[in-house]
């Protein structure tokens, strides 16, 4: 347990792994994750969110692998690379909300529930080369990439580097309640 409340599961044992089973993800899972992001809502019913599956044997993979940041040198080990983009056009804001992405980081939420319920581990990734990101994947200037996030069966903790497995076991740690949720106003402690 990762918490001392009573959460389901699908959210207690969630966790952005790094060591990733070479084993394969069938088709068939990989749409079920995205059946279950296609799901999501979002402002106006706008669904801005567009996926790029990336697998092993993808013309593109070892481009996109080398967009990722040194300390995000794990992921390569992933079956699949998923990558989110979206653009405001498709889901416009309001005042000074972007709501494009927020329902594309809220289906993204939905692909790595339904990802955790058919066993598989996600860990999203913000540190990689956006710009190189895009063009090695042909996504035009107007959609922001969100993230990739690395999908695949969980693996041995002993077939990473020695940093990476520290980072690996570190205590996965959240805010308190009180910190992040208030009562009847901005600061009054809930
Ligand atoms: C938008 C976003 C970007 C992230 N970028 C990275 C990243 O570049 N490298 C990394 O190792 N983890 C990254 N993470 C994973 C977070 O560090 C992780 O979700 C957080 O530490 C909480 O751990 P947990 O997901 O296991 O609960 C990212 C997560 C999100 C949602």
């Amino acid at each position: 347990m990762n918490t001392d409340r009573k959460i389901h599961a699908l959210i207690n044992r969630r966790k952005s792994i790094r060591a990733f089973s070479p084993k394969k993800i069938t088709h068939s899972v990989i749409k079920d994750c995205l059946e279950a992001a296609r799901w999501t809502p979002s402002s106006g019913n706008n669904q801005p969110w567009r996926y790029i599956i990336i697998d092993k044997k993808s013309p593109n993979r070892a481009k996109l692998e080398a967009t990722l940041s040194k300390g995000n040198g794990w992921a390569k080990q992933a079956p699949v690379l998923v990558v989110v983009c979206a653009r405001e056009e498709d889901d416009p804001s309001y005042s000074d909300t972007d709501y494009f992405g927020y329902d594309t980081g809220m289906s993204i939420m939905s692909f790595v529930l339904e990802a955790q319920h058919q066993g598989l581990k996600c860990h999203q990734m913000g540190g990689f080369d956006h710009e190189a990101a895009k063009k090695v994947l042909s996504i035009p200037k107007e959609y922001s990439v969100w993230a990739i996030t690395a999908v695949g069966y969980p693996g041995k903790v002993s077939s990473l580097d020695e940093r990476t497995q520290a980072k690996e076991k570190q205590k996965r740690v959240r805010k308190l309640i009180t910190e992040v949720a208030f009562r009847d106003k901005f600061g009054k402690t809930y």
